[in-house]
């Protein structure tokens, strides 16, 4: 079984260039089942995440390959499946194909969706959404087929789901007439789907707001696109850096859409100094304790970087509170910080961060991806040896995590030991 050692006590300092964002790849490459023609994705990263939902297009008769960073995708031989667990099981962005196979051959099916283990993930408003758009659905033990000559029409969301107004979105862009989706998320990642749609042939008006107006029935061709940073990659970056006490310069971002974790930082005494194309932190000499931080949609506090944010506070002098209201059971990285010194614990949906306490190395494991980066996060903060299980994880999201942290002068390195 496979692991990732750490020797903590490390300051981070040095440059890194950002990977592509991972929430914004999956539901373009779903997106590109509905063109003509080859489909480039530049900046793409060579995570677990793509790899699995590559292979489930691949199964569909969907060809690609993907080399130093360059995605190629090729629809035209693509014929609709229902996928199995195989595929379906195992990202959370194989939901995206339902919309997308809908969306082009007017059927569609899969078994539940797979992920990271953070709560139950129903996809009963994805389901509402093709029900509004007048497709008939079937629900078994095995999973959900979705079947129908789709219609525009007026479809309002009760909660904004990312995937739900992604599959959404897929769907309206084939659907007849025009859809407007109210309640719409407006996570930047929904805001790249539809402007990569958008450079497709697709006419979406209201992108980046909460009301998506879709006129369908436009034949999308072939398209070539470059995908900004991960948000989230480069909040745990820049947050480890400021638990190790270093300096990090990171490339390739503006920072535009990381307001909720810049106020977050803030907040934590932790100030990020932004220049065209890089974000600069510099530790500050102690990190101040947060009162209250709750998890939110877009512009908010997000919650995949709840957990990151945990370790960080559990090295602030006081007490800090982090309500998670996205998912119900994302506290994964709770028992496993407490094994390596930190006083924390949770009640309900509160997290109570009683900070202060220096971390030591420890056997921790990971059960979901930010818990992972999480606790690498801390380790390379704490005094003395750790091992982190659960690399599988964080490999769905982070490329290469242990070569970025040696870059920055880690003591890090994936092992098959103990
Ligand atoms: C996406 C992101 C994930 C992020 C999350 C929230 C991808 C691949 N994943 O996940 O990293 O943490 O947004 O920003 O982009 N819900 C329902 N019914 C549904 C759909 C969602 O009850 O049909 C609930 C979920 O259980 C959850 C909440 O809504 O409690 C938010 O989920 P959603 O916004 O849909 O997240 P995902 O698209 O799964």
């Amino acid at each position: 079984m496979s692991c990732i050692r750490i020797v903590g006590g490390r300051k981070l300092e040095g440059e890194v260039m950002l990977q592509g964002s991972k929430n914004a790849v999956l539901p373009i490459l779903a997106a590109s089942v509905l063109c003509n023609g080859k489909v480039v994705i530049k900046r793409c990263p060579n995570i677990s995440d793509v790899r699995e939902l590559l292979q489930a297009l691949d199964s569909a008769g969907i060809k690609s390959s993907l080399r130093d960073g360059e995605l190629e995708v090729d629809t035209v031989n693509a014929t609709p499946i229902f996928f199995g667990p195989e595929y379906a099981g195992k990202t959370r962005g194989g939901v995206l194909l339902l919309g997308a196979f809908l969306g082009r051959f007017g059927e569609a099916g899969m078994a539940y969706p797979g992920g990271c283990v953070i709560g139950a993930r129903p996809i009963d408003l994805h389901c509402k959404v093709f029900r509004m758009m007048q497709a008939k659905l079937k629900e078994s033990e095995e999973g959900v087929t979705v079947k129908g000559k789709l219609k525009g029409g007026k479809i309002k969301l009760p909660y904004p789901s990312v995937g739900a107004t992604e599959n959404g979105i897929l769907a309206a862009v084939c659907a007849e007439g025009v859809s407007v989706i109210s309640g719409a998320a407006t996570e930047p990642e929904v805001t790249e789907l539809c402007r990569f749609l958008r450079k497709a042939g697709a006419k979406i008006r209201g992108i980046g707001t909460s009301v998506l107006e879709i006129t369908g029935g436009s034949r999308l061709h072939g398209v070539e696109y470059t995908l900004t940073g991960d948000r989230i990659v480069a909040g745990t970056y820049l947050g480890a850096t400021a638990m190790t006490g270093g300096e990090i310069l990171l490339r390739g971002t503006e920072g535009v859409c990381m307001k909720g974790i810049f106020d977050s930082f803030s907040a934590a005494g932790l100030s990020v100094s932004r220049n065209r194309d890089c974000i600069r932190l510099h530790a500050p000499g102690k990190i101040l304790p947060i009162k209250e931080l709750k998890t939110a949609p877009y512009p908010g506090f997000p919650t995949d970087m709840q957990s990151q944010m945990t370790a960080i506070l559990s090295l602030a002098e006081g007490e800090s509170k982090i309500y998670e209201t996205v998912f119900e059971s994302r506290f994964g990285v709770v028992p496993e910080l407490k094994k390596m010194g930190a006083d924390v614990q949770n009640e309900g949906r509160c997290i109570r961060i009683r900070g202060g306490n220096r971390l030591h190395g420890e056997t921790v494991y990971a059960t979901d991806l930010r818990t992972g980066a999480a606790l690498v996060s801390a380790a390379l903060a704490a005094e003395g040896e750790s091992i982190v299980y659960g690399d599988e994880y964080i490999d769905r999201g982070y490329e290469d995590i242990c070569k970025t942290f040696r870059l920055l002068g880690a003591d890090i390195s994936e092992t098959d030991e103990k």
